[in-house]
């Protein structure tokens, strides 16, 4: 379980974080939704560390991790798995090698052992035969899927992904983030997603925290979302006419 309270982060005279906290449960895909520019990156950033809130703190397990020692900080940063918006993989590096590279960094664990682990991750998210391809000679939905084998490859606690299905189209959208549910149940990883995304709200969205210009204004679950009340999250969901529509039949069938 992380916890975050009162995290705030001012850009220059732009406050973009203005005083988030919550709770975001093992176990569980929790989601942080909100339009673009929202301060969905920089807080997700900022509970893993790579940028400090002016001010709040985060805990992991109860373990205060803003403002520790470093022991304590890496400690907690070797049980973080970390999906990048756009994937990040290393161009020069085989798929195999991509897996492989936090097992270096990050364990002691000698060659063989760490070929099992790569096998055993590649094959989880269904990439038996591409240990030897270069990242240029694969789909943007297998580079997710390596991006995820590499994040969970040295048995993440936490894992952050950050809008895994941009730029794929939507039925391996689908997969991705099943793939990502399963993972998270399977190992009882505690994740976090940030999307903008209404078909993974819906597929996905076990918990789900809705940004609006650096504040929470609404929390709840897939089953919650479309009765929301909250105007600013109404006008998010509905910009859609799809969503427009299903909210129409679902109006339509409870009177
Ligand atoms: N390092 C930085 N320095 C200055 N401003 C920043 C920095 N990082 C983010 N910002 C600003 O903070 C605001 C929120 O950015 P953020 O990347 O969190 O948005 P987002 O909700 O993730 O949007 P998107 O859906 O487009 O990815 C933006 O106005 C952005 O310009
Ligand atoms: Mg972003």
């Amino acid at each position: 379980m992380i916890e975050i309270h009162n995290i705030q982060k001012t850009f220059g005279d732009k406050k973009v974080l203005d005083g988030v906290s919550g709770v975001f449960e093992a176990g569980k895909t929790n989601l942080l939704l909100g339009a673009s520019g929202t301060g969905k990156s920089v807080l997700l950033k900022c509970i893993v560390g790579l940028i400090k809130p002016d001010v709040g703190s985060v805990t992991f397990d109860g373990t205060y991790f803003t403002n520790s020692k470093l022991d304590i900080k890496q400690e907690i940063r070797r049980k973080i798995g970390m999906l990048f918006q756009g994937s990040a993989l290393f161009d020069s590096m085989t798929v195999e090698q991509n897996v492989e590279f936090p097992l270096k960094m990050l364990t002691d664990m000698n060659k063989s052992e760490r070929m099992d682990r790569v096998n055993f991750c590649l094959q989880r998210v269904g990439l038996e035969n591409a240990n030897k391809k270069m990242p240029a000679e694969i789909s943007g939905g297998m580079k997710k899927r390596v991006g995820i084998a590499r994040a969970i490859a040295p048995n993440c606690t936490y894992l952050f992904c950050d809008e895994p299905n941009s730029g794929l189209d939507p039925q391996t959208s689908l997969k991705i983030d099943e793939l990502i549910l399963e993972i998270t149940q399977e190992y009882n990883i505690t994740t976090i997603i940030v999307t903008h995304d209404m078909n993974s709200v819906i597929e996905i969205g076990d918990k789900i925290m809705f940004l609006f210009e650096g504040k929470k204004l609404w929390e709840g679950t897939r089953d919650e979302i479309l009765d929301t009340d909250v105007k600013e999250l109404n006008e998010f969901i509905f910009s859609n006419r799809l969503m427009r529509d299903a909210k129409k039949v679902e109006d339509n069938s409870s009177m």
